[in-house]
Order: structure tokens, then sequence, then C-alpha cells
């Protein structure tokens, strides 16, 4: 057993090829299909990120019009999926919400049992359209509100507003939200992709990898960290009470969310743009003292452990302070990351071999089975 190279967590290990995105280690950065993701964020829209992680090239005017009409044509939800939805109990986590609403739009999806690339380039956009909606739904049925329909005229950004809050607010508000669409579109072979990628791998459809996927991003070392930075700051309360509390932490080995990462050990590098924009929504709400507080985190977490904040770090207050409430942040990544996880689809399907990895057992040795009566 001991000539046998186990690697925990499948830590170092290379499972495939992919041309969707580079997470470079040795320099903190990351590229989608070749763009530095900082670039990205500063210079494109969600909507032609989008485009370019599922077409390899970023849109021309036409391409994004064309892309854009249809997304937008898509983005009604059935009314059996709101009845459905308004069925969900109201106590349910939104992840819970939308791994089941996804559940059943394939369910609904005319085109489910064909899983050819073009069917699930498809059913893709339907997915990137839908998924918003039906957020934006449970949210409003859970608050005893009326659900919002979406809006054609409006952009994936402020289209999510106006469901969801029922308004548009101001652009540099829209364009932080923009900002955080395109930094959590993708990320490589991370947990949540790597396990669309392996559904995928036995055939199945697009929308049972997305639903697998989701459960994947849930939890709080993955996405759920986002939440869990929030339930942090706010359980802080001030930046007074900081650094304290991290050694409260310290002293029990705890994790404090929102810090290290699997591949950046000394830095991630979407984390700089999204500070921007989270000091820009600070200035927005005339309110610092969520940054605050990280900025006492982030020196000490620094210094006492030599380790770096991660994207979760700065987009949950910045969520928070558009007024998002905690448990909509997971979903708002995966309203994002469906983009990623469809293009690793795509890419498996294109050129697929099942994934089938091995283990090692240390079970008991072979035995005999002795029947009921005798034992
Ligand atoms: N808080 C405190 N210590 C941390 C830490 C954190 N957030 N992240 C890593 N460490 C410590 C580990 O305890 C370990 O210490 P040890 O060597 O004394 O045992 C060391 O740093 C190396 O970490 P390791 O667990 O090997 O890293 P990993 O690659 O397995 O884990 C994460 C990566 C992301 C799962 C981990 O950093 C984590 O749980 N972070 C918090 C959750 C989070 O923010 N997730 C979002 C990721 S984008």
């Amino acid at each position: 057993m001991n000539e046998i190279d186990i690697r925990k967590g499948l830590v170092g290990v290379h499972a495939d090829v992919t041309a969707v995105s580079k997470v470079m280690e040795e320099s903190n950065s990351l590229t989608y299909r070749g763009y530095a993701v900082q670039d990205l964020a500063e210079h494109c829209s969600f909507e032609e990120v989008a485009y370019l992680l599922w077409h390899g090239e970023l849109p021309d005017r036409r391409q994004l019009a064309a892309f854009q009409k249809d997304e937008r044509a898509e983005r009604r939800i059935s009314p059996r999926l709101k009845r459905v939805i308004a069925e969900f109990p109201r106590r349910a986590h939104p992840m819970d919400a939308i791994r089941t609403a996804v559940s059943f739009m394939g369910m609904e999806d005319p085109e489910v049992a064909d899983v050819s690339e073009a069917a699930t380039r498809r059913k893709a956009l339907r997915l990137l359209a839908k998924i918003p909606t039906a957020i934006a739904a449970f949210h409003r049925i859970r608050q005893g509100k009326r659900t919002t329909s979406p809006r054609e005229d409006l952009g994936f950004a402020e289209n999510f507003f106006h469901m969801v809050f029922g308004r548009v607010p101001a652009p540099e508000v829209v364009k932080a939200f923009d900002v955080s669409l395109i930094l959590y579109a993708e990320h490589g072979f991370n947990a949540s992709t790597f396990t669309a990628r392996t559904v995928a791998s036995s055939q199945a459809d697009i929308h049972a990898a997305i639903t697998a996927a989701i459960g994947s991003l849930k939890g709080p070392l993955h996405g759920g960290a986002n939440e869990a930075v929030m339930h942090m700051l706010t359980e802080i309360g001030s930046p007074e009470r900081a650094k304290q509390w991290l050694e409260g932490k310290f002293d029990h080995r705890a994790l404090v969310m929102g810090f290290g990462h699997r591949v950046y050990k000394h830095g991630d590098s979407r984390v700089p743009t999204m500070t921007r924009y989270a000091e820009k929504m600070a200035e927005v709400i005339g309110d610092d003292r969520w940054l605050a507080i990280e900025r006492v985190l982030a020196e000490e977490m620094l210094t006492r452990k030599n380790i770096h904040p991660n994207l979760d770090f700065p987009a949950g207050p910045t969520y928070y302070m558009m007024g998002f409430e905690i448990p909509m942040f997971t979903p708002i990544f995966v309203a994002s990351r469906i983009t990623g996880w469809a293009a690793h689809v795509f890419e498996q399907i294109a050129d697929n071999r099942l994934i089938r990895p091995l283990s090692v057992y240390t079970g008991p040795e072979q035995r005999a089975v002795v029947p009921i009566k005798r034992r």
C-alpha cells in the first residue's frame, strides 16, 4: 500500500486539460480564455464574459446583441415552477431552493434527454437566464412579497436588482455587482466545477451536472464562505473587537472564513479588484464599519499566520452593503458560476472519458458470510 501515491483532496493532481481558464499559483493570477480577470472586470460586462467563457472569444457588438436578446427572452420561469417554489419551506436555505429549482427546470426542459453539445449549449443559456428569476422568486416569497417578473429591457445585473428589490440602484452599485459576477464566473477545477464535470462525464444531462455543482458550492469551505464571512463580521461588530475575536480563533486553531486557498498561497488575484468595489459601496452607503473590521483581520492574519484573504472576503460585505440578506450571497455566486460550470461541461462532453478514480481499500480482509440463523 505504501508505494501507492494517494493525494488526499486531490492536492496537486492534474485531472485533465482545460482551455477555459488558467489559475497561476506562482503569480497569483487568473485568466479566462487568456484575458486577465481584473481587465475583464474593468472593461467588460458579465454578459460579455459569459459569451467569452462559452465561445472562447469576446463578442463583437452584433454577437453580444444576439446573445443578450436570447438570454433576455429566456428569463421567465414557468407558472408551475413558481408554484413549486411557493411550496418550499420558508425557512429553507436559498441554496437548497435554487438547487431544487434547477433540478425541476431539468424536468420541464424540452431537450433534457438530448445530451449533444448543441442541445447542452441551448439548455445552458436557459439556465443562465432562469436561475436569477428562481433565486429572486424564492427570496420574495419568503418575505411574503409578490414575485416580480423579469424585464427584457434590463441588463443581467440590473434585472437581478429589479427582481429582488423591485428597483434598479445607482449605476455604481450595478457596476460593483457586475464586477463580482465577473470575478466569480470561473476558477479552474474547483470542487463544484469538478463535480459538474464528473456528472457530465457519465453522459448525464447538464441540469443534473449543475444541480450537483450547486450542492458542492454550498459548503463553507467553497462558495458558502461568502456568507460565513458576513456572519463573522456581524459577530465581531466593530473594528475595536476584531483583534481580540481573532485571538480566540487562534487559541482554538479555528478556521477564519474568507482566508486561505487551495491554489493561491500568496494572495488571490481577484481580491484587490473586489476590495476596490467594496470600498466604493462603503462610500455609497456612508458606512465603512465592515471594511474597517476586515482591514484589522487581514493585517493580523498576514502577520501572524501568513495567510491571505480570498475573493469571498471582500465579496461578502459588498453584497451586504448592497442590501442583500446573507443567505442570498451563495445563490448569487450560482447565478455567476453557471457560466464557468457550463463551459466546463461543454469541454467535458466534447472530449469525454468517464471520470472514475481508484481508492485503496482499508476495510476487513475477505471473509465468509455466516447465515443469520447461525449468528
Ligand atoms: N483560517 C485559519 N487557518 C487556515 C485557514 C483559515 N481560513 N486556511 C488555511 N489555514 C491553515 C490550515 O489550518 C493549515 O494549517 P496547519 O498546516 O497548521 O494544519 C494551513 O493553513 C494550510 O492549509 P490547508 O488546510 O492545507 O489548505 P487547503 O488547501 O486544504 O484548504 C481552504 C484551503 C480554502 C479549504 C482553507 O483555506 C479554508 O478552509 N479556508 C476558509 C474557508 C474559505 O474561505 N473558503 C473559500 C475558499 S475560496
